[in-house]
């Protein structure tokens, strides 16, 4: 077997580039538009932006050190920094097994937008029955089967190429154009009439909307829009050389994911309230609201087909993220070859889409808290294994690898952003108890 040099980003925008990909997915313009219109607009804008700086960023932060630190995967990070015998390695493979969850459902989703390219290539935006096109296509098997097919072998194949010819070479092309889109439909959505409303629901926050499930809510969506809480940039940290520095690569990524949440919000809502719909859709806003939108604005059938070219984009620069992390874990511990990781696992991962996928036609009297499978996917990821996976982490980073060695590794090398002593109080005090009062908030309103 030929020992290969582990590969490194060949700059720094690469790895910026990269992260941000990871960061910025169906994260931030399916579900934050959503997530928003339900928890009242503005305010939950707010509180997302306060989560993502005091929470994320820290957060942030010491994964991208954990990872370059030890040059490794998940599993392989905490063994080289934890003392040797302890279980803290349990974290890493908790998060491989995260990744692989996330990544089955995240696929479908991703393979009903490519669906959708389609649909609006064939000029469904001039149907009217937008809820009834969008049911029928869950509910089928043949298309959502293979546009999940589709998907996970566009992933495979750049995790494949590698991590300079792969990652780095699509993200540079995919980042920009789905950038350049998303101005375009923002610019749509704001010169409608009556758009004016969309953007008084959006901008100006009602305190009086404040509840539990809004502080839940907002910190749940900051974890995944950032990729925390599995090892995602743990991974993309350790391909970083020694003589990058952490504090302003993570201050770009952290400032890009949060301008694209805020642009999606902005080409979703001033168009919806356009239109007199209403912001509170649920998971259905992004397939079924939107499509309503298009069809009333001149040129609707191409943005539409951009809409959804665009939110294809933005899933895939993150699902690569995602099976990087279980294909690095392979390679790493098991010394597997790349390629062959990349296409085992890949099927591995089809497979276990299967079910969730098929939660809306074949499985669909199977349910778990009265949700369908996908959402109990969903559930487990984003309630349970994300927090569990990022509280450890905040543990690990305050209690056992000393926060002034962190704070060397994220000061390393040049840079206009110093990370001082409010890093060592959120790690150590404030975000373990946070993320473990939030979390039991969340699971105990589920089961009541
Ligand atoms: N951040 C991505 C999004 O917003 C999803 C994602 C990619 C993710 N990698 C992750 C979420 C790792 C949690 C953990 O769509």
């Amino acid at each position: 077997m030929k020992s290969t040099k582990r590969e490194s980003w060949t700059s720094k925008l690469g790895f910026i580039l990269a992260a941000a990909g990871s960061a910025v997915g169906l994260g931030n313009i399916w579900r934050f538009p959503y997530i928003t219109g339900e928890n009242g607009g503005a305010i939950f804008l707010l509180i997302y932006l306060v989560a993502v700086i005091l929470i994320g960023y820290p957060v942030l932060l010491t994964e991208m050190s954990l990872g370059r630190k030890s040059h490794k995967n998940p599993v392989g990070a905490f063994k080289a920094i934890a003392r040797d015998n302890t279980p803290w390695w349990l974290v890493g493979a908790l998060g491989v097994f995260t990744g692989f969850t996330i990544l089955s459902y995240y696929s479908v989703i991703a393979g009903w937008s490519m669906a959708y390219i389609v649909k609006a290539a064939n000029g469904f935006i001039a149907e009217a029955d937008f809820a009834g096109v969008f049911v029928e296509h869950i509910s089928g098997v043949g298309e959502p089967l293979l546009w999940h097919g589709v998907f996970m072998a566009i992933t495979v194949g750049i995790i494949s190429a590698g991590v300079v010819k792969g990652i780095q070479k699509a993200v540079k092309v995919l980042m920009p154009i789905l950038f350049l889109l998303l101005v375009v439909l923002v610019f749509r959505s704001v010169t409608l009439s009556g758009a004016g409303a969309g953007l008084v629901y959006y901008l100006a926050p009602d305190f009086s909307q404040i509840t539990a499930q809004t502080l839940n809510d907002a910190i749940a969506q900051a974890f995944f829009t950032l990729s925390l809480g599995m090892g995602a940039m743990i991974t993309y940290g350790s391909y970083l050389s020694d003589d990058d520095n952490i504090a302003d690569s993570a201050g770009y990524v952290l400032g890009f994911d949060v301008l694209i949440a805020i642009l999606a919000g902005l080409a979703i809502f001033p168009a919806v309230f356009a239109l007199g719909l209403s912001p509170d859709a649920g998971p259905g806003l992004t397939f079924i609201t939107l499509p309503a939108v298009f069809a009333e604005m001149p040129l609707g059938a191409l943005f539409g087909f951009l809409f959804f070219v665009l939110l294809t984009i933005a899933a895939v620069t993150s699902s690569i993220s995602l099976l990087e992390v279980v294909v690095a874990y392979m390679v790493d511990e098991h010394q597997w070859e790349r390629k062959k990781a990349a296409q085992i696992i890949g099927i591995v991962v089809f497979v276990v889409g299967i079910p969730p996928l098929l939660g809306y036609s074949a499985l669909s009297d199977i349910q778990f808290l009265g949700m369908d499978i996908l959402d109990t996917y969903d559930w487990f990821a984003n309630s349970i294994f994300l927090p569990v996976g990022g509280l450890l982490t905040a543990i690990f980073a305050g209690y056992v690898w000393r926060t002034d060695d962190i704070l060397d590794e994220i000061n390393q090398g040049n840079s206009v952003l110093k990370i001082g002593v409010w890093f060592k109080i959120m790690i150590k005090y404030i975000i373990p108890p946070a993320i473990a009062v939030i979390m039991f908030v969340s699971i105990w309103q589920t089961f009541v």
